[in-house]
This record gives C-alpha cells, sequence and structure tokens, in this order.
C-alpha cells in the first residue's frame, strides 16, 4: 500500500521529560512542544493526508499542578493568536475537538474566530483536541442521540439494522463528525497507552510508538513512520 493516511492522529507525549533532562522547568518542554506541532502541521498539509488530530489537552491534564496547567491555556492562546497566518497560507482547516465548554471564555472566543476564518479552507483538516477525552465525547453523542429521538427510530428497526442506525448516528455525532476513523496512531515519548484517546475512532488504526519525546520528533521522523505504514497489511478483520 502506498496512500498516505486519510486520517492521521497523534499523542504528543514527553515534553516534561524533554525538560528535565535539560535541567529545566516543564513549560519549556511544552514550549518547545507548540514548535514540533507547527513544524507537523506544515508537514502534514503538504502530504496527501486530509486529517490530522493532535492531542493537546486531555480531560485527565486538569489534574496537574495549577501553574502547568495555566502555562499550557497561555500558551494554547498564544498559538491561536499567532498561528492564523500559517493555517492561511496552507490552506488548512481548523477545528477544536473536546468539550469546548469547559475552556476558558477567552479562549473558546479564540477557538471560534480561528475555526470560522478556516472555514473554507480546503487542504488539511486539523483537528485540535482541547478538554478532550473520548469517554466524555462518546457520552456526549450518545445525549445527542437521546435528545434527537434517535432510540426511538431505531426500536422500530429490526435488531441488525437498529444496531448499524445507532453506529453510524454514533459516529455522525462525534467531534470528528464523518471522518471517524483514524488509519494511523502515532504516541510519542515511549509509553504505549491511549489515554482515553479516540477509543471509537481508532477501532481499526494502525498504532505506532516512538520512543522520541515529542520535542524531539520532526518531519523527516514521521516520513520514515509513514513508509513503515505504507509496509503494513490492513485486513480490517478480512483476510
Ligand atoms: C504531554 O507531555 C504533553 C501535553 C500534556 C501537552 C501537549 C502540548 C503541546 C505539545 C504544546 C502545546 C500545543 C499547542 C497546540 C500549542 P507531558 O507533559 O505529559 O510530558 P511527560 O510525559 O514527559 O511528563
Amino acid at each position: 500500500m502506498t496512500t498516505a493516511p486519510q486520517h492521521l492522529a497523534i499523542i504528543m507525549d514527553g515534553n516534561g521529560r524533554w525538560a528535565s533532562a535539560k535541567g529545566k522547568n516543564r513549560t519549556f518542554g511544552h514550549r518547545q512542544g507548540a514548535k514540533v506541532v507547527r513544524e507537523i502541521t506544515q508537514y502534514c498539509a503538504g502530504q496527501n493526508i486530509k486529517y490530522l488530530t493532535l492531542y493537546a489537552f486531555s480531560t485527565e491534564n486538569w489534574l496537574r499542578p495549577k501553574q502547568e496547567v495555566d502555562f499550557l491555556m497561555k500558551l494554547l492562546e498564544h498559538y491561536l493568536q499567532s498561528e492564523l497566518e500559517v493555517y492561511q497560507r496552507n490552506n488548512i482547516r481548523f477545528i477544536v475537538i473536546g468539550d469546548v465548554e469547559g475552556l476558558s471564555k477567552k479562549l473558546q472566543k479564540l477557538i471560534h474566530t480561528m475555526q470560522d476564518a478556516t472555514a473554507q479552507n480546503t487542504g488539511l483538516t486539523q483537528f485540535l483536541a482541547l478538554n478532550y477525552g473520548a469517554k466524555n465525547e462518546i457520552a456526549r453523542s450518545v445525549i445527542s442521540l437521546y435528545e434527537r429521538g434517535v432510540f426511538e427510530q431505531a426500536r422500530r428497526l429490526k435488531r441488525e439494522q437498529g444496531v448499524d442506525y445507532i453506529i453510524k448516528n454514533i459516529e455522525n455525532a462525534l467531534d470528528t463528525r464523518a471522518v471517524s476513523s483514524v488509519d494511523l496512531l502515532i504516541r510519542t515519548g515511549g509509553e504505549m497507552r491511549l489515554s482515553n484517546f479516540l477509543l471509537w475512532q481508532c477501532a481499526y488504526a494502525e498504532l505506532f510508538f516512538t520512543p522520541t519525546l515529542w520535542p524531539d520528533f520532526n518531519a523527516k521522523e514521521l516520513e520514515k513512520i509513514l513508509q513503515e505504514f505504507y509496509q503494513r497489511n490492513r485486513r480490517f478483520g478480512g483476510l
């Protein structure tokens, strides 16, 4: 297979360890991590990749010390204020996934401004996961089905059709909308877990774990991982 993944998702891990190894504060690692976000986003925009989802802040990350959370929020604000030109120049559509209402009003406003400004862009779509947790996302999707009476409609169908109908509806109500399935999931930083990221969407994803800490990750390593992805034989449960 030589086609690029339609949907690439990345768990950007290792910022803190990268900074500590240099005797610096963890925030130094996040700042460097933001630069890598820019490099990888621009690289993907130049490839045949349609969707890039980056895990920037999870529903569990609020458990970190307040000083680190505050820093990450400020870094995100700064990123949204400064990156619009890069997104426009590279024809990138920007969409936040996650429980946006749990973010500060200021951040919500910046998110909406950036989303509106890039809504007509036709190249790469970047989903930035903020206050994101897959269980939270699936639960919100199920609530929306309940509110729209989808379960009542499903009960009128034969069992198998009803199940398919619910699956389709859950998928369409996820934050990633109908673009649900991830082809390739990369996690940097050496840990081998999903950390509540895109659980539904990764049903048939190829998984790739690299020990490289996120601030050291770059387009060259991504290119190598893509080469390996092309060699994998994806059977989706068939033979
Ligand atoms: C994980 O590293 C990283 C995060 C929780 C935050 C990710 C944030 C960025 C990459 C930078 C900001 C992003 C944007 C879009 C501006 P960690 O802190 O868990 O590292 P550790 O595992 O070494 O402690």
